[in-house]
């Protein structure tokens, strides 16, 4: 199985824990970021062991955090423990969503994990998801990448993707990224035009 578009691509990742994506805990620049921001609603797809879920929530935000892998939604129900298990559900980012608009969608190696022949349609979604002038907010995997995924986006790739529909408003470099990252992600915020 080697289609990262299907759920069981993900699905043989987690049950045999070959999961070098997972940062086991909360980067840097999004603890950063939401010191200094007040709380609102949060969509987090693709969210995996859903650490993050957990962060927002704490800071008080609404959050709804998906995956249509059963075995990432499993690793994340037992990481985040039967209180917060609610925070992560099952479901399919493509699928139209009953929780939004949000005002923020926080990204981390989703994008970059679907074939590149999906992101046009991932750049839709999450401008349907948002409010207006809402944020698309996190880290941006511009590669190189001999051996995808996961699939760089570069600096024109990812300005073409979001460019016509969304502002970039901050652009930082990361100070803590996995090897798997490390030098090739940017830390980004695009807000919705
Ligand atoms: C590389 S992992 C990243 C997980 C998480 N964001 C993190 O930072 O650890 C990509 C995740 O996206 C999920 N995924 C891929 N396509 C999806 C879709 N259409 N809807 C929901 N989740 C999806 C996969 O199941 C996988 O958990």
């Amino acid at each position: 199985m080697n289609d990262s578009s299907r759920p069981e691509f993900w699905d043989q990742r987690y049950a045999s824990q070959r999961t070098p994506w997972d940062f086991g805990g909360v980067p840097l620049a999004l603890r950063k970021f939401l010191s200094h921001e007040p709380p609102a609603s949060v969509l987090i797809p693709g969210c995996g062991t859903g650490y993050e879920a957990k962060t927002f929530s704490v800071a008080g935000w609404k959050v709804d955090a998906v995956d249509f892998s059963e075995e990432a939604v499993r690793c994340a129900h037992a990481s985040l423990g039967k209180a917060d298990a609610g925070l992560v559900r099952h479901g399919d980012f493509f699928e139209p969503n009953t929780r939004g608009p949000f005002d923020l969608i926080y990204e981390r190696t989703f994008l970059c994990s679907l074939p590149t022949d999906l992101w046009p349609r991932y750049a839709a979604q999450v401008w349907h998801s948002l409010r207006p002038e809402g944020r698309l907010v996190g880290f941006f995997f511009l590669g190189p990448e001999p051996d995808p995924p996961p699939h760089a986006l570069g600096e024109e790739g990812l300005a073409q993707l979001l460019g016509d529909a969304f502002e970039r408003i901050e652009d930082e470099p990361v100070t803590d990224s996995l090897p798997l990252f490390d030098g090739k992600e940017r830390w980004q915020i695009w807000k919705k035009k």
